[in-house]
């Protein structure tokens, strides 16, 4: 990366060594790259390549590597046994954020051999819990991009109208573009409206739009309208390794939808006062769709989240969540850190923005342990 291309980072509490992978311009509060439209970089930041929306894409065609136009896919070596794919352009360069992705992993596994093993079959997790703000999205969209950048291959389904997990992972999701909301309404086949990852090969996002905040009361009067996204997901002709669905903060149609087409549901909890208010209600709720939609439904993992080491609460309510849930919790807990919340501004995961910060390692630390765990119990 050349020396105009780094994005300056405020100071934080990042324990980073290296600086932010920054490839792509910060975003306005609205979602709009700043002088996006002038490529001469007037407006003051450093002139970069930004990941650009994709035309076509893809509408009843197979999927593209996620990379710029003229790109070549290719297998290059393996972590811990597992190839995985990158991209190079025409001119023999990766794309930079390719170039990122394949930092942050020497960053985590400097002598390779890392231990993020494949499942052998499918696994569905739905990102739950109606409490908002807890960290949901910025879960699925990390663990993603970790277990997609280890050779698992991934795909994210929005779930929310808010979008926040096509914005994090940098996938157009405007008015007009098709998404889930197509899908689960309009029978649009799932591969349809599934967007590559830009610099992530084996990742994929379906975005959710704006049309999606409709789809709550639309779905009340379709057929088997607890089935859609099942239905959907089984007709996909591609094998994923994991398929991570990211709910919205209540527990209406989409959420149902989310846990009938999971075996899996794995619970962000804030370490904060409130955290396990409401709690009883998800889980009624998982209790009720198991008993009567999807008898596979199972809590399978708890994630601690934005884990502040400074209060005596943060310490408290783990212990809670230890003592209710037991070997469910994961080891790794996510910290309270600036560079997770940071990174969607930049159109990137943490995972890729700055690989070396508390919040990417816990993630990373995280996907690995969901990837052993799922091997183990196979
Ligand atoms: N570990 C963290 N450290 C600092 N900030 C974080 C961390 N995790 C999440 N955040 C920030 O907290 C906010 C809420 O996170 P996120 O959007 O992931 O929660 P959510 O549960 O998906 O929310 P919603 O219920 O609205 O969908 C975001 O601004 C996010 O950037
Ligand atoms: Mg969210």
């Amino acid at each position: 990366m050349h020396e105009s291309d780094k994005v300056s980072k405020p100071n934080g509490e990042s324990l980073s060594a290296t600086a932010p992978a920054a490839t792509g311009r910060r975003r306005n509060a609205w979602g709009a790259t700043p002088g996006a439209a002038n490529s001469s970089g007037a407006d003051g930041v450093a002139d970069v390549p930004v990941p650009q929306p994709r035309t076509g894409r893809g509408l009843g065609l197979p999927l593209r590597p996620a990379a710029p136009a003229k790109a070549t896919a290719t297998v290059v070596a393996t972590d811990g046994g597992v190839s995985r794919e990158t991209t190079t352009t025409e001119a023999g360069q990766e794309p930079p954020l390719a170039m990122e992705a394949r930092r942050a992993v020497q960053v985590w596994n400097p002598g390779g051999g890392v231990e993020m093993p494949r499942p052998t079959r499918r696994r569905v997790m739905s990102v739950a819990n109606q409490k908002g703000g807890v960290g949901k999205t910025t879960t699925t969209v990390n663990l993603a991009v970790a277990l997609a950048l280890h050779g698992n291959r991934v795909i994210v389904i929005d779930l929310d109208p808010q979008g926040n997990a096509s914005t994090g992972l940098n996938v157009p999701h405007h008015a007009g573009v098709p998404d889930i909301y197509s899908v689960l309404i309009e029978n649009v086949p799932l591969i349809e409206v599934a967007q590559a990852v830009d610099g992530i090969p084996n990742l994929r996002c379906v975005p959710a739009t704006i049309d999606l905040a409709g789809a709550e009361i639309e779905l009340v009067s379709v057929v088997a309208r607890e089935q859609r996204l099942t239905r959907a997901i089984a007709a996909y002709p591609e094998e994923f390794d994991y398929v991570l669905i990211d709910c919205p903060p209540s527990l209406g149609l989409l959420t149902v939808n989310a846990l009938v087409a999971a075996e899996e549901v794995l619970i962000p909890i804030q370490c904060e006062y409130y955290a396990l208010e409401g709690l009883n209600q998800l889980l009624n709720n998982i209790n009720l769709v198991k008993a009567h939609l999807n008898p596979h439904l199972d809590v399978s993992t708890i994630l601690l989240t934005m884990y502040d080491r400074r209060t005596r609460l943060a310490d408290a309510v783990e212990q809670d969540v230890r003592n209710h849930f037991g070997d469910k919790v994961l080891r790794s807990v996510i910290p309270r850190n600036v560079r997770v919340s940071e990174a969607p501004s930049y159109g990137q995961s943490v995972m890729t923005y700055d690989p070396a910060s508390r919040g990417a390692t816990s993630y990373y630390e995280a996907a690995q342990e969901i990837a052993l765990r799922g091997v183990k119990n196979d």
